[in-house]
């Protein structure tokens, strides 16, 4: 009997997703709520890309964009005991490039956290975290009785192994920002799956997908594009890349289509100091027992973004993105 966690069910899969975004994060949002395979059961919005204000500011504008309604949480505003740092340079002021957007508002304490937004769910989902790993950490810190009941799988886009790391030569940027909250999400043994940079930097947006944005007369789609011309730019200066690398849209590729990645397992630690191998991960032999991503097939990625999240956002007349036009 096909049952929600078999990847090819025909019930929609329930999904929570803790994001900064962000503008790889945009992408992979407006995936997930493009796709009929998933529930998008909730958003929490942490820090990471830039402050949570403005992340919040931007998950709000994703889904008015969108024309959904999903329940919005806040996960965490800082890391554990790390300062705040934000990605200006990656992702822009606003946290979403060139894209226009309304200011920020003040966050109210009473809006929902991770562990709140898990708690509620009628069954167990897949959690998938898009940023510094914070919000989880902080959630197995209050309620992990709630966190082991109600994750069911966890797919992180965080850490490298073989991969030149994105912030220091050995750390990945959502590993680096909180490397206490990784080390706290590993011990914890739930069934993590890592999708780092081994993977995810072949995961490169070129200039043509963009271009067709940029001619498109489609607000949407012009907005995407004042996202990604911001991101093509900061990959242009910073790593001589014609393109730009969205790795969160890997994490909800895999969903889509399971096979998209492979998977080995590994026994991993996180570094802790303060200088070049902050937020490193690497194998060691007693480290935590985790899945981690070695191989992507990019084929079968870029047709799920070209046909469900460019094709929705180019229409002449704005709709809201609906599960119903995903043909691949
Ligand atoms: O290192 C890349 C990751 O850090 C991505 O999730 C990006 O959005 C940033 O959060
Ligand atoms: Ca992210």
């Amino acid at each position: 009997m096909p049952d929600s966690t078999h990847p090819a069910s025909p019930i929609p899969h329930p999904v929570v997703i803790d994001t900064d975004p962000g503008i790889d994060d945009m992408l992979a949002l407006l995936l997930a709520l493009a796709s009929p395979e998933l529930d998008l059961r909730g958003i929490s919005v942490s820090y990471g890309n830039t402050v949570v204000e403005n992340a919040y500011r931007n998950a709000v504008e994703i889904l008015r964009r969108a024309g959904r309604r999903v329940t919005l949480g806040v996960g965490a505003r800082r890391p554990l005991r790390r300062q705040l740092a934000v990605a200006r340079e990656t992702h822009g002021a606003t946290g979403l490039g060139y894209a226009e957007l309304p200011p920020p508002g003040v966050i109210l304490d009473w809006v929902k956290s991770l562990d709140r937004l898990l708690a509620e769910q009628p069954q167990p989902v897949t959690l998938v975290t898009l940023g510094p790993v914070t919000s989880l950490a902080l959630a197995l810190r209050r309620e992990p009785e709630v966190v082991r009941a109600k994750v069911a799988r966890h797919i992180a886009m965080v850490g490298n192994i073989a991969a030149r790391g994105n912030t220091t030569r050995y750390a990945e940027f959502n590993a680096w920002c909180d490397p206490e909250a990784l080390d706290t999400v590993l011990r914890a043994e739930l069934p993590t799956e890592l999708v780092g940079l081994d993977v995810t930097r072949e995961a490169v947006l070129g200039p043509q997908d963009v271009t067709r944005l940029a001619h498109s007369q489609s607000p949407n789609a012009r907005w995407i594009h004042d996202a990604l011309r911001f991101y093509m730019e900061f990959h242009k200066q910073a790593e001589g890349l014609d393109g730009c690398i969205v790795n969160d849209v890997l994490p909800i590729a895999l969903l889509l289509r399971p096979d998209v990645l492979t998977f080995e397992d590994r026994n991993l630690a996180v570094g802790l100091d303060d200088g070049d191998h902050r937020g490193h991960t690497r194998v060691k032999p007693d480290g935590a027992r985790v899945r981690v991503a070695t191989q992507v097939d990019m084929s079968r990625v870029r047709p799920l973004l070209s046909e469900r999240v460019f094709r929705w956002a180019t229409r002449a007349t704005p709709t809201a993105i609906s599960q119903e036009g995903a043909t691949v």
